[in-house]
């Protein structure tokens, strides 16, 4: 049977595969005139499986073309799966760095730390494992990042589980990216958070770092924790030696919606830029995602400019996106207020000059943003598609409320609130897919509103 995408759920200027199962961004990276993103990727079907590494390429972070799959299983160390991982350029060439997944005779697994590396950046040659794999830790070991510091030195780290089933994460060194050296944990105390860390990053900013993980199995808080994992953030200092000077109990969430998951970072011309997978979710609902009958599934999300202000990381959308803007509406907001979206690829700012109480803005007739303005919270409601109720995700913001600037997709939402102080993704699938309408509903509001349609910028 040929499958073909529908208009009705299609992404116009996200990352999406053509066809199979899209998650985790992977080897970020600038090299040889081209912005390169590979994400994670089962070319034959809709399930988590045969994971390889699809690849698009752009000169300017919006526009993307398909390059032919940059990565896929062959050999007895990767034989059953291109893990996540991350990407560097040294002396001209690009190595790429992955966990090689390993499913035994008998059943068991195990996971190999593996560079592959490309003159052209198409054509990947792969060079082996790194590393024996550590002593302590069970075979969830994955989702390697490298970097280098002044002096030259090579850094990688890794998502770990402990043997006593905590997660962890682990630091090698290398001054020629063959011969590595454990430096141990990440942190000098052994602490309990969560069951796996996965997809561990650092970002260096001139004062401060920032650790960005996603760890597996934290508990239910009130309104925090409530995806079926976590990615979040800790500030701190990264030492000399590898330790990471910052506490976990400090760990924020980045991101506030329902399906945001497993991001990775890389900087570019002095900017830190983002991309996560904006589809995770439980089995049952991602088998219910309707897409699946088209033979494709899930989305990145666009890319977000990080940076980090009094503490908090703040994650903006790169201005490049300004470059899809095609059709524009400008106006006044007062009280309530209807607009149409020009089109399912839309992008969305409302500024607020006077706020004196709660509003709700709906969007499609059915994706709810309720402000409270007593406790000045956030919360966004949206109908799950496999049980039909309503759900939503809630968040106090720091900030009284000034900017709701969003980007609206036929089947995703991405909402950053105050220039990116909080942030909300999720997916949502209506059954009316011609419905464009924006409502809003309150009485004491006054500001301005912009619509822009957004060109397509993918195939
Ligand atoms: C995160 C993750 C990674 C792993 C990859 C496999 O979503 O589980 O830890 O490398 O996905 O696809």
């Amino acid at each position: 049977m040929i499958m073909t995408k529908s208009e009705a759920y299609t992404l116009k200027y996200h990352i999406t595969p053509t066809q199979g199962l899209l998650n985790d961004p992977n080897g970020l990276v600038y090299f040889q005139g081209h912005y390169h993103v590979f994400y994670q990727w089962n070319p034959y079907g809709t399930e988590h499986k045969n994971k390889s590494w699809g690849h698009v390429v752009s000169t300017d972070l919006v526009n993307w073309s398909r390059k032919k799959v940059a990565l896929m299983p062959s050999k007895p160390y990767d034989k059953d799966g291109i893990y996540s991982g991350g990407s560097i350029v040294h002396d001209g060439k690009l190595y790429l760095f992955y966990t090689g997944n390993v499913i035994r005779n008998d059943g068991s697994r195990a996971s190999y730390q593996c560079v592959a590396v490309s003159e052209d950046g198409e054509e990947f040659r792969k060079l082996g494992p790194l590393f024996e794999h550590p002593a302590g830790y069970t075979r969830h070991v994955r989702d390697p990042k490298v970097w280098q510091d002044s002096q030259g030195t090579w850094w990688l780290i890794v998502g770990a589980q402990r043997e006593n089933l905590t997660g962890d994460a682990l630091i090698y060194t290398s001054e020629d990216l063959i011969h590595w050296s454990s430096q141990g944990s990440f942190f000098e105390q052994e602490q309990s958070f969560g069951y796996m860390w996965e997809c561990p990053d650092v970002i260096q900013f001139p004062e401060q770092d920032v650790f960005v993980f996603s760890p597996q199995g934290l508990e239910e808080e009130g309104d925090k924790y409530r995806n079926p994992n976590q990615s979040g953030y800790i500030v701190g200092l990264l030492s000399e030696t590898g330790k990471f000077l910052g506490k976990l109990s400090e760990f924020n969430e980045l991101d506030h919606g329902f399906d945001f998951y497993a991001p990775q970072t890389f900087k570019t011309d002095n900017r830190i830029i983002m991309f996560g997978w904006m589809s995770a979710m439980t089995g049952e609902i991602e088998q219910a995602v309707p897409t699946i009958q088209e033979g494709w599934v899930h989305t990145l999300t666009i890319p977000r400019e990080m940076t980090l202000e009094d503490g908090v990381l703040y994650q903006k959308p790169i201005h490049e996106l300004q470059l899809l803007r095609q059709h524009e509406e400008h106006g006044e907001i007062r009280s309530n207020g209807q607009w149409n979206l020009p089109s399912l690829a839309a992008e969305v700012i409302m500024r607020f000059t006077k706020l004196q109480e709660s509003f709700q803005i709906v969007i499609r007739n059915d994706v709810q943003i309720e402000f409270d303005h007593e406790h000045n919270h956030l919360t966004v409601w949206r109908t799950n598609w496999l049980t039909n109720e309503k759900e939503h995700r809630r968040t106090v913001l720091s900030h009284p409320l000034a900017e709701l600037h969003m980007f609206i997709e036929s089947s995703s939402i991405e909402l950053f609130v105050n220039q990116g102080e909080e942030v909300f993704s999720l997916r949502y699938f209506l059954e009316d897919i011609q419905e464009r309408s924006i409502r809003l509903e309150s009485a004491g509001i006054e500001g301005a509103f912009s619509i822009y349609s957004l060109q397509k910028s993918i195939d």
